[in-house]
C-alpha cells in the first residue's frame, strides 16, 4: 500500500507529485508575470506559497531517497528511459533549487520572508528611509535572482518534455504511465 509497485503507485507518492507539480506550475505563472508587469502585490502569495511548498517538496526528495524512483510502466526504448530519469532528475533538482534560491534572494537582499503574515526572516528596513532595505549580502542576494529565473527556465523545457512524453505514454503507447500517476492500477 505505502511501497510503489510496477502496478500501483503509492498514494503518497501520487499526493506529493500533483500538490507540488500543479503549485509549481502556478508559481512559474505567477513568476514570470510578477516579473514582467511589476505586480508588487502579488509578491507576498508567491514567497508565501513558495516558502510552504518548499517544506512539501523536501518530504517529496526524501520520499524519493528513501523508496528510489517508480519502475517504469510497460518496455520501452533503452534511450527513452534515459531522457525520461535526466527529465525526472531535472524536475526533482530544480524544484528543490528553485524556492531555495528564492529565499536566498528576498532574506540576502533585506526583503525578508514572511509566510501569510507570520514573519520568517525580517526585513532590514533602511534607517535613512523606511520605505526602502539594506541587503544583508547583495552578491549572495544578486546569485539567488540569477538562479531563480535561470533555474525556472529550464525547469520550464523540462516540463515540456515531461508532458509531452506522458501523453505520448497514455496516446500513442497506449500504457498505463499516466494512469498510474493519476492513482489508478494499471
Ligand atoms: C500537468 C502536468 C504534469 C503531468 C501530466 C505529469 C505526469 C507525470 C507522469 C505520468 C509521471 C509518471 C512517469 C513514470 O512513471 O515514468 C510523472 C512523474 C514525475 N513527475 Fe510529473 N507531471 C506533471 C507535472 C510535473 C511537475 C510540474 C513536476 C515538477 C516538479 C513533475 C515532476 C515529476 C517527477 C520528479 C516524476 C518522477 C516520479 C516521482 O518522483 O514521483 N511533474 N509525471
Ligand atoms: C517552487 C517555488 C517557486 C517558483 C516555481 C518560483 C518561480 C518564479 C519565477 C518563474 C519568477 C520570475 C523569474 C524571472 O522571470 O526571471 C519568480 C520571481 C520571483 N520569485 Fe519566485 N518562485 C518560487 C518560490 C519563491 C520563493 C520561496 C521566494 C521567496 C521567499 C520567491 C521570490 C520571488 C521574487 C521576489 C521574485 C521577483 C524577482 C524580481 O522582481 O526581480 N519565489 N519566481
Amino acid at each position: 500500500m505505502i511501497k510503489d509497485t510496477k502496478e500501483k503507485l503509492s498514494p503518497i507518492t501520487v499526493s506529493l507529485h500533483w500538490i507540488v507539480g500543479l503549485t509549481i506550475i502556478a508559481l512559474l505563472g505567477v513568476g514570470i508575470y510578477m516579473e514582467q508587469t511589476h505586480a508588487y502585490g502579488l509578491y507576498d502569495i508567491h514567497k508565501s506559497i513558495g516558502v510552504i511548498i518548499f517544506a512539501v517538496i523536501m518530504l517529496r526528495v526524501v520520499w524519493r531517497i528513501i523508496n528510489g524512483w517508480p519502475e517504469p510502466a510497460s518496455e520501452y526504448k533503452k534511450i527513452e528511459q534515459l531522457l525520461s530519469k535526466l527529465v525526472h532528475y531535472v524536475l526533482l533538482i530544480g524544484s528543490f533549487i528553485i524556492p531555495f534560491s528564492g529565499m536566498i534572494m528576498s532574506g540576502m537582499g533585506g526583503h525578508g520572508i514572511k509566510v501569510f503574515g507570520l514573519e520568517l526572516v525580517a526585513k532590514n528596513a533602511d534607517p535613512a528611509n523606511p520605505y526602502d532595505v539594506i541587503p544583508l549580502n547583495a552578491e549572495l542576494a544578486g546569485l539567488g535572482h540569477t538562479l531563480h529565473g535561470w533555474v525556472s527556465y529550464i525547469l520550464i523545457g523540462a516540463l515540456v518534455l515531461h508532458i509531452a512524453g506522458a501523453f505520448k505514454h497514455h496516446i500513442f503507447d497506449g500504457d498505463g504511465t499516466l494512469k498510474r500517476m493519476l492513482g489508478q492500477k494499471i
